[in-house]
């Protein structure tokens, strides 16, 4: 079991405005691949890169469909795991709380989390590729892309593809509150993907303290307080105990 860091516990205690960044690895434990694992069966000889884009969907929207389709149902049987409880508990304990996610499974907000940024989108939802328009129910024809009923163009998952621009809003209030914070986690992300991964070096600049909990050393490392390397299911639980005991 990972140690907590008496010096971070102290911290912890104390604060009041933190932010916990977390990426695919946060959900590895509720049975999701992260994003970087190899994919299983049918799309193994895929990269994800290749399906998570305009082009790609453009130039084989049905493939991209059948992808997310396919994601869908992985997430339809997972459920949040101790991390995302935990969180939900710190949350609750931390009077200024940002919880900034890459995740677009829904799983922090499942778990009770209350001010949760998703920056990536959520896969649950599901837009008009031309007019916008959310849609809540669409056509299971296994033939074909579903249309929108306002103008007929291909739906599409609500999430951010690579080269499209993050929700705007979401991630303005990601930066504003990774510059204001004073301790800042970055949970369960290769920090490979920008501007979510940038995130960390805001805070750092500002003078926050910087946990990362992460299976794995990334490029974020070297220039954390605290790495915490480890399962987050298993550390984050460990954490709210340290600080907060129960
Ligand atoms: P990655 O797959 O790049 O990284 C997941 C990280 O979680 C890795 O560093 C693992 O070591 C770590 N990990 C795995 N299991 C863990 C566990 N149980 N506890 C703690 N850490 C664990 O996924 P992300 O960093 O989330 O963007 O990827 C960021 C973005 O890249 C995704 O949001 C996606 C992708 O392009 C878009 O789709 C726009």
């Amino acid at each position: 079991m990972t140690e907590i860091p008496q010096e971070l516990t102290r911290f912890l205690a104390s604060a009041s405005r933190v932010v916990a960044l977390t990426g695919a690895g946060a959900s590895q434990e509720s049975g999701l691949r992260t994003f970087r694992d190899a994919q299983t069966g049918l799309w193994a000889q895929y990269k994800p890169e290749d399906l998570a884009s305009p082009e790609a969907f453009t130039r084989d929207p049905k493939l991209v469909w059948d992808w997310y389709a396919w994601r869908r149902e992985a997430i339809k049987g997972a459920r949040p795991n101790p991390g995302h409880y935990a969180l939900v508990e710190i949350e609750k304990r931390i009077p200024n709380f940002t919880l900034i996610t890459q995740n677009v499974d829904g799983l922090h907000r499942f778990a009770g989390s209350q001010n949760v940024l998703e920056l990536h989108g959520n896969i649950q939802k599901v837009r008009c590729s031309e007019c916008g328009t959310f849609t809540e129910t669409w056509g299971d024809d296994s033939e074909s892309v579903p249309v929108c009923e306002r103008c007929g163009g291909l739906l599409r998952p609500d999430v951010v593809w690579f080269g499209e621009p993050l929700p705007r809003s979401e991630l303005e209030a990601a930066v504003t509150a990774s510059r204001a914070c004073q301790v800042f986690f970055s949970i369960g992300t290769s920090g490979a993907v920008q501007p979510a991964a940038a995130l960390a070096h805001a805070a750092r600049n500002n003078g926050s303290v910087v946990v990362e909990i992460n299976a794995e050393p990334t490029p974020l490392t070297p220039i954390v307080d605290f790495a915490l390397h480890g399962k987050s299911g298993e550390i984050l639980p460990g954490l709210v105990r340290a600080v907060w005991g129960g």
